[in-house]
């Protein structure tokens, strides 16, 4: 009977374990990555030494940010196979099943891949790290029906990215703002793709199937897909004078906005707070599009603070200001939530290592409340 078990739908307010990684202060708004306030992190470091800070539980000295670096950048290869893969699927399906498979397939090409032991899972983490980076720019590049372009290994995660993805150097702007993105997306404590992520690597499963789940949960639309979804809607209002009313419309018939709403944030997410003053910088200096959607945005999240801030504690999360800026970056919204696992992977990776240095296998209880003892009739005679 339900007053013998107490049950937390969505496991909402349950914790499954202690870590040294991310501090979310849902009350305060504050996000800190191995106790670093991220606007400090945002506004001085680089994904390639959050990577390493997540992972290493440390910031790195010069020397270990440059092997660290030079680590990822000699795993941009993507293997011959999963290339062929790649080139035969982009674009006839959601970007994240193309990147889902593919990881699975660079795990049954990595001999490593079941080798379990504390150094051979940092490795797996820093192939996983830089691989997904260029899988998701393949896949975006070859979506687009252009011809795929090889890793370059002098430039810098971000920067080899779009490289990989527009066929050009990029603008130095455009590759520090879409560093800037990876470094607020990298990690955010147990939130469902990394718990996910856990529970998969908490049978001692490997590194790669754990990663896949991680993908797997991001993809929907509560989670990673909302980016997605947020900048659709914006597209979808068009103008900013139609913005109260297309807003009212889904309040009215009780759906969700897009891009508001946190679990833990009751109050405004400090990722889109970031994230909303470089929409404000670029709003003035960027395409037409990118303009008309930063006014948008700008107008539904007035509408939507007020309308629900205090009084419901709805506020805008890390998803909502996204769309504008990568339109400005030039990234196509087909592979917003695979740059999301993208940016995530150091976080996931983390979080597995540090969860195996104490394993327990996670394994929850649901509280049945069906019939019992039920006759068993033989199907002739149903
Ligand atoms: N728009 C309108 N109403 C909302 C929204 C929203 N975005 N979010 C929550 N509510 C309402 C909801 O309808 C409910 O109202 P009532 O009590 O009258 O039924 C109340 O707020 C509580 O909602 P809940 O679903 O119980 O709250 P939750 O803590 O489970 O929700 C959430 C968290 C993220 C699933 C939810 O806010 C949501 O669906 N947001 C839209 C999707 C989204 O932006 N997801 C990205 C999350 S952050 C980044 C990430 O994880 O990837």
């Amino acid at each position: 009977m339900a007053e013998q078990a107490s049950i937390n739908l969505g496991l909402e307010g349950v914790y499954f374990d202690e870590s040294m990684i991310c501090k979310v202060d849902g009350v305060e708004g504050k996000l800190y990555y191995r106790g670093y306030p991220i606007e400090a992190l945002a506004e001085h470091s680089n994904f390639e030494e959050v990577s390493y800070l997540l992972l290493y539980g440390k910031l790195p000295t010069k020397p270990e940010l440059e092997s660290f670096s030079s680590l990822l950048s000699s795993n941009r290869e993507i293997e011959p196979q999963v290339l062929e893969y790649i080139k035969t699927m982009a674009g006839k399906s959601h970007a994240m099943h193309v990147l889902r498979t593919a990881i699975s397939m660079e795990a049954s090409l990595d001999k490593q891949a079941d080798e379990a032991t504390p150094e051979a899972n940092l490795l797996k983490s820093s192939r996983l790290i830089a691989k997904t980076g260029s899988i998701v720019a393949a896949i975006g590049r070859l979506s687009m029906g252009a011809k795929y372009v090889e890793p370059d290994k002098s430039l810098g995660h971000a920067e080899n990215f779009l490289h990989m993805l527009q066929g050009e150097k990029p603008e130095p702007e455009k590759a520090k703002m879409l560093d800037l993105m990876m470094v607020l997306h990298a990690e955010h404590s147990s939130n469902a793709s990394t718990f996910s992520t856990i529970v998969t690597g908490s049978t001692l499963s490997d590194l790669y199937s754990a990663a896949v789940s991680g993908i797997g949960t991001l993809k929907g639309p509560l989670h990673g897909g909302a980016d997605e979804r947020a900048l659709k809607m914006l597209y979808d209002i068009g103008k900013p004078e139609n913005t109260e009313s297309y807003i009212n419309g889904i309040l009215s018939s009780k759906e969700r906005v897009m891009g508001f709403g946190h679990r833990v944030y009751k109050t405004y997410d400090p990722r889109a707070r970031i994230i909303k003053k470089y929409l404000t910088k670029i709003q003035s200096d960027s395409t037409e599009e990118v303009q008309n959607l930063a006014s948008i945005a700008l107008a539904a999240e007035k509408m939507m603070v007020e309308r629900l801030g205090k009084s419901h504690n709805i506020w805008p999360n890390v998803d909502f200001f996204s769309g504008p800026v990568y339109r400005h970056i030039g990234i196509p919204i087909e592979i917003f939530t695979p740059l999301f696992a993208v940016s995530r992977m150091p976080g996931w990776c983390a979080h597995m290592l540090e969860y195996w240095g104490n394993n327990r296998l996670i394994r929850p209880l649901d509280y049945y409340k069906g019939p019992l003892d039920l006759k068993y009739v033989p199907i002739e005679q149903r």
